[in-house]
């Protein structure tokens, strides 16, 4: 398959920092850093010249960024398909009014939340204190938003996601099911906390007929191979079709190869890091590179 001769994708983490401190986050270990303004309009000049497809705004936790509301009006501007991710907790009535206004304007706010249950004990299981994440999507749904639910399936939350999908059927038409993934720098989380294959099956079946009922998009991993996959479900797209840019203009090929920077805007251009050889162990790679290591 050829590479693109540009990234579709692009990432842009405004912050790695979080206020919550979920179990298998691959963010770790969290360094506190927020990208400045001039770093992120450099960050947003550079993808608009790769022409990219998709922009991601996400972290750490992007509305702990004390400047991400003119953050989102300026992606929103520049690009046309923009996605916020976030876990849901940290709106404040200013980013509502924010959100309000670029929906206003764009008539479009694509904002994937991330919940794992809507039973806040089990949801603390796995993303401690998160639970306010589901006034906030009903509130961003009532604006006009897109809202995406992400859920990591453990053996936490498996019993409850067919009642949360049900539940949230009314604010969300997506739901993005995701495996837990091994962290690259933390020992052991999917066998900690993983499904097996079997009951993984079981449920993308059951969700499946659960979304048609419901009139709802459920996205479950295909063929989902804890070797070879990627948690989001896809083949791995690594410095292929996706990059990353951190708060320090730091350029990484996957948001969670945590440790891999291929080169930094500081001193080069995205297409110079595109087209550099550092991106080639990555791409050469038999397994996804996140599995090597
Ligand atoms: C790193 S978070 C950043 C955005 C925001 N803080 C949030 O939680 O949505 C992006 C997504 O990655 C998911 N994630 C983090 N670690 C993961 C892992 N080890 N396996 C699978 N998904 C993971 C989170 O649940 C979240 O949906
Ligand atoms: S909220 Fe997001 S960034 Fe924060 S710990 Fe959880 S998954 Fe990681």
């Amino acid at each position: 398959m050829s590479r693109p001769r540009t990234p579709l994708f692009g990432t842009v983490n405004v912050t790695t920092m979080c206020n919550l401190d979920c179990t298998y986050c691959f963010m770790q270990p969290m360094a506190g850093e927020y990208m400045s303004a001039s770093d992120f309009a450099r960050a947003l000049s550079e993808l608009e010249q790769s022409k990219i497809f998709f922009l991601n705004i996400s972290g750490g936790e992007p509305f702990l960024h004390p400047a991400i509301g003119d953050f989102l009006k300026l992606a929103h501007q520049k690009f046309h398909h923009v996605m916020t991710l976030t876990n849901g907790t940290c709106l404040s009535s200013k980013h509502i009014e924010t959100i309000d206004e670029i929906i206003e304007v764009h008539n479009r706010f694509n904002v994937q939340v991330s919940l794992d249950s809507i039973d806040p004990i089990v949801n603390s299981r796995t993303r401690t204190k998160s639970s306010q994440a589901f006034s906030n999507i009903r509130k961003l749904s009532s604006l006009g938003a897109n809202v995406i639910v992400a859920t990591v399936v453990t053996r936490h939350n498996i019993d409850s996601i067919c009642r949360t999908i049900e539940e949230l059927a009314g604010y969300a038409k997506y739901f993005h099911l995701m495996t837990v993934q091994d962290v690259r720098l933390v020992d052991g989380i999917e066998a900690d906390l993983g499904v097996s294959q079997l009951e993984q099956d079981e449920l993308w079946r059951e969700v499946e007929s659960l979304g048609e009922s419901l009139d709802v998009r459920v996205n479950t991993p295909l063929n989902y191979d804890g070797e070879r996959g990627c948690a989001s479900g896809a083949p791995c797209m690594a410095g292929f079709s996706h990059i990353v840019i951190d708060p320090s203009l730091a350029v990484r090929p996957c948001d969670r190869l945590v440790d891999v920077v291929v080169g930094s805007l500081k001193n080069s251009s995205l297409e110079e890091i595109w087209n550099s050889t550092e991106l080639h162990p990555v791409l050469q790679s038999e397994l996804p590179y996140c599995r090597t290591h």
